[in-house]
């Protein structure tokens, strides 16, 4: 597909990617219909044991949606009211409403302005006698400092859980995103790098015990028909999402390395244009779920962009500290400034494994025609 002079160049387009594997689709979707089974079934289990093995986890326990999985960690190891979770300031709002839903307080840590991620130090200092558990968010795909959240969960006794809803297929230092926490939380919603038709998640773990009560949690607290240890959920990914995302993997690597090739040429070809450019760990090899930049003027060039007819998104215009969901909280006066700057600054560019080179052309001439 190729955009002339004037055309759209949309956010991101999910159907080019379903086109690609469309024979797969079909065919997997066809073994779905086909088996009369359509619950916690052999395609599930081939979806887990194929994520685990990618993700480098002894587990994989797939659910309903990301937030479920972030969710059912915090609850399987017990943590609940009277407990403190640290979350970044700066992240999609699920973060920390998977804490809020098990009544334990979410604490908002402030990021570091260069990544974007929960700041170590800030985190340290954040830590208290309630504090159970530090939830760091591989923002845009980015992996965050998990060597040094590591080293803090470790000093202090407290589970690690990563948000890598944004990061299949991140990696530091060579490692997988999630593998240096306790448990990582995914999310296959149909944006993702990895997506669902429809919503989808899954939790990542080297830890039998906590593999297997979120397993119960997922199923109304029950690992065999009609006992139920635990107050549980109906929170599963179907066979039919878990076949099609089992095709999905096949071609992860493939389209993160195309998102890479994108995201390497807006770096170089947007370098002098006066925005600010996302900056790569050391050691980090992003997912490149986003493109997100930052500018001082970038309400203006959101509008001239639109005005080319390139769609960007803001990821995200509102913190969740100042979201109605925790107005009359004391969450809700929490001193988050740099937070606030990106909020007031970010701007996410197109990008995605199909969108093509001309496309990518428009979006950086774009950028730089705004003076
Ligand atoms: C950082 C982050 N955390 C959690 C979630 C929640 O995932 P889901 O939409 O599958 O519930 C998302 C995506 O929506 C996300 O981007």
């Amino acid at each position: 597909m190729s955009h002339a002079a004037g055309a759209h160049v949309p956010f991101l387009e999910l159907l080019p990617g379903t086109e690609e594997l469309r024979g797969e689709i079909d065919a997997a979707i066809a073994r779905v219909l086909d088996s009369g089974w359509y619950l916690l079934g052999e395609e599930l289990e081939a979806f887990e044991a194929a994520w685990a093995a990618y993700c480098g986890a002894e587990h994989c326990v797939a659910v309903g949606s990301g937030l479920d999985a972030l969710r059912f960690v915090l609850e399987a190891r017990g943590i609940g009211p009277g407990d403190e979770v640290l979350v970044p300031g700066q992240t999609f709002i699920a973060t920390w409403l998977a804490v809020s839903a098990i009544g334990a307080q979410p604490v908002p840590v402030e990021v570091d302005e260069t990544h974007h991620a929960l700041d170590p130090a800030a985190a340290a200092a954040a830590i208290t006698e309630r504090t159970a558990a530090i939830l760091p968010v591989d923002l845009y795909g980015h992996p965050a400092d998990h060597v040094a959240l590591r080293a803090l969960a470790d000093r202090h006794g407290l589970l690690l859980l990563d948000d890598a809803a944004q990061a299949h297929g991140a990696r530091l230092h060579g490692t997988p995103v999630g593998a240096y926490a306790d448990a990582a939380g995914w999310s296959f919603y149909p944006g993702k790098n990895l997506g669902a038709l429809g919503d989808g998640g899954a939790v990542t773990t080297d830890d039998a015990e906590l593999a297997a009560r979120v397993r119960r949690l997922r199923n109304y607290g029950s690992a065999r028909r009609y006992e139920h240890v635990d107050v549980g959920y109906n929170s599963r990914l179907d066979e039919l999402r878990a076949a099609v995302l089992r095709v999905k993997l096949g071609a992860l690597d493939e389209w993160n390395a195309r998102r890479s090739a994108v995201a390497e040429r807006y770096r170089r070809e947007l370098a002098d244009t006066g925005v600010t450019l996302p900056t790569v760990r050391d050691g980090a090899e992003p997912s490149w779920h986003l493109f997100a930049i930052r500018s001082e003027r970038r309400d203006a060039l959101r509008g001239h962009l639109d005005a080319a007819g390139v769609q960007t998104l803001i990821h995200y215009p509102i913190p969740p500290h100042r979201q109605g969901a925790y107005a009359g909280e004391a969450v809700s006066k929490a001193d988050l400034q740099v937070t606030d700057r990106i909020a007031e600054s970010v701007l996410s560019l197109p990008i995605g494994p199909h969108l093509d080179q001309d496309a990518v052309g428009r979006v950086i001439e774009s950028v730089a025609s705004f003076t």
